[in-house]
């Protein structure tokens, strides 16, 4: 099947089995490898992406199921210089080994989108609870979270 999607800004168009993960189209046909596969289960959250303006985990999204949708990868995040969240992630420490680190940022950002410079640390662990970190034990990501949210402000 034919497949059209904006990746980042870019028009893709590609012919796939209609069974090629969101995931590994992104990996494998745009070589966007900064989205990155953690698990089989749709538990890790490695593979967060922005899809149609929403944090969704692409290994749970078949590559046809996308046609004709905007996407963000964590390639796409960056303006002119870093984003926010991504330079909060530097400042803070919020990372070792670095592989949960594009899918954290990418639901962080929504979540922080959603809620501006008032989220709570509680809020932040419950917004952050699909994405697992095995390096880091999460409080200097908390922290990440919290200086990109007084950054960013905002909220709905
Ligand atoms: S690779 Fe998608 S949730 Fe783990
Ligand atoms: S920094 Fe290693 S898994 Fe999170």
């Amino acid at each position: 099947m034919q497949v059209t999607m904006t990746v980042n800004g870019k028009s893709y168009t590609r012919d796939v089995e209609p069974r090629l993960l969101l995931v590994d189209f992104i990996r494998s046909e745009l070589a966007l490898t900064g989205t990155n596969i953690g698990c089989d289960t749709s538990q890790c959250g490695a593979c967060t992406i922005h899809l149609n303006g929403k944090a969704v985990k692409s290994c749970t999204v078949f590559a046809v199921q996308a046609a004709g949708a905007e996407l963000t990868t964590i390639e796409g995040l960056a303006g002119t210089g870093l984003h926010p969240m991504q330079q909060a992630f530097w400042d803070k420490h919020g990372l070792q080994c670095g592989y949960c680190t594009p899918g954290m940022i990418m639901t962080a950002v929504k979540l922080v989108e959603r809620h501006g410079g008032t989220l709570s640390e509680e809020e932040i662990r419950h917004g952050l609870a699909g994405n697992l970190c095995r390096c880091t034990g999460y409080q200097n990501i908390v922290k990440a979270v919290q200086q990109a949210a007084t950054e960013m402000g905002g909220g709905d």
